[in-house]
């Protein structure tokens, strides 16, 4: 069974430091900067064998080269647009396998916060990395790719199993509950919801990992196409893309 530490980074990123005790492999997700992880792995004395990228903005790829520098470590980044990311080891896409930190895992490509976004999936250990794409209560925002990329991308990870706990890339939960019960105030499970995050971080917690099957019915951007939801919110469009779509920009600017 994997072991997943979860280290804050900038100024409220999420890297996750996977290791593996049995076959003593370490991997990084997203390191956004390294000194924190070098801190952790020297506490820790363990080499870091892997390091992963969901996308290539700076504040996910930010440590890979002083990582790569002082660990050589193998590096492991999507496909789409190459040039994003350098001293790439093995790319990833859409439906490929690949053992992370020696535990088989499914890669999902994401496209919508970028166009290469890939999230990983480890059905196993009942995880999924999700970058920037599904965030507790929230998704990110529409940079490279369409409002249609987005919405797709955030059903196929809605098609994942319940029980799937999330690793996002971010602690925007906060900010992502206000905008939830403004749209949704009669959710007794998000206002229970709501209670455990807030309790979390007035004590300075993360609220990460979060359970995908209470996403399913608490997060407004995986239910654009829920006719309950958008009755009870009157935001509906003339198609689920759409409804998709005006949540996403209402949260732009909420
Ligand atoms: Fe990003």
């Amino acid at each position: 069974m994997l072991k997943i530490y979860i280290i804050s980074s900038l100024s409220d990123n999420y890297v996750y430091l996977l290791r593996n005790d049995e076959k003593k492999i370490t991997s990084v997700i997203d390191p956004g900067e390294a000194d924190p992880v070098i801190e952790f792995l020297n506490k820790k004395k363990w080499h870091l064998n892997e390091i992963i990228n969901t996308h290539h903005h700076n504040d996910h790829i930010g440590g890979n080269d002083k990582l790569l520098e002082v660990y050589k470590s193998k590096l492991i980044a999507p496909s789409y647009n190459k040039n994003h990311i350098s001293n790439v080891d093995i790319y990833v896409s859409e439906n490929e396998n690949l053992d992370i930190a020696g535990v088989f895992t499914e890669v999902i490509h994401t496209p919508g916060h970028t166009l290469g976004h890939v999230c990983f999936y480890m059905p196993e250990e009942k995880s999924l990395f999700s970058g920037d794409t599904l965030f507790y209560l929230g998704c990110g925002r529409v940079f490279e790719g369409t409002m249609d990329q987005m919405w797709t991308s955030l059903l196929k990870l809605r098609c994942l199993p319940d029980d799937t706990a999330v690793y996002c890339g971010h602690e925007y939960t906060l900010s992502n509950m206000k905008f939830a019960q403004y749209f949704d105030t009669n959710n007794a499970l998000l206002n229970k919801v709501s209670l455990e995050i807030k309790n979390k971080r007035e004590k300075g917690l993360p609220t990460v990992p979060f359970n995908l099957g209470v996403e399913k019915k608490i997060n407004p951007f995986l239910r654009a196409d829920d006719d309950n939801f958008l009755k009870s919110v009157s935001l509906g469009g003339n198609n689920a893309t759409e409804t998709f779509c005006k949540i996403r920009l209402k949260k732009d600017s909420f």
